[in-house]
């Protein structure tokens, strides 16, 4: 392989955490479905998922940084994650304060930002230098 080539293996990463960011997403309204529904043992996996998505998408940042780095990608994924550890950190916090009311819509946000960063990973395409 020429040294011009960019490197694949970077973009494979960013875009395997952004799929497993969204299914914990969706896991989570799945879950808040459960213990809205009386069966409170939900709430506990809802609480342990939480914890876990902050840890995934520290991994999606890192993934963006090598996408920079040595993947020669753009910048702005490596902003975009960490902004989304911010809003999800909040959404943890309004979650044990039970702040409902702002939880949901919050919720629904961070469904909507990690769809689209999933479409948007997966129509990426990288240029090859001349
Ligand atoms: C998007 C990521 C989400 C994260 C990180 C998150 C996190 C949390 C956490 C940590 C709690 C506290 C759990 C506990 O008290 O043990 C909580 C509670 C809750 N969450 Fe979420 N959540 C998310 C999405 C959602 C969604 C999409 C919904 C609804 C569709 C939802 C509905 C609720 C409800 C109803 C509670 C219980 C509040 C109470 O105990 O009165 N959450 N959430």
């Amino acid at each position: 392989m020429s040294t011009n080539q960019p490197r694949r293996w970077p973009i494979a990463l960013v875009r395997l955490f952004a799929i497993i960011v969204l299914l914990q997403v969706l896991l989570q309204a799945a879950f808040a479905g459960g213990f809205i529904s009386g069966e409170i043992t939900y709430l506990n996996a809802h609480s342990i998922n939480g914890s876990m998505l902050l840890m995934t998408v520290m991994l999606l940042g890192g993934a963006t940084i090598l996408l920079f780095r040595p993947g020669r990608g753009p910048w702005w994924p490596i902003l975009f994650s960490v902004a989304l550890w911010w809003v999800c950190s909040i959404q943890v916090g309004i979650g044990f304060a039970r702040l409902v009311g702002a939880h949901i819509p919050l919720g629904a946000a961070i469904m909507a930002l990690s769809g689209g960063f999933v479409w948007w990973s997966l129509a990426y395409r990288q240029r090859v230098a001349a």
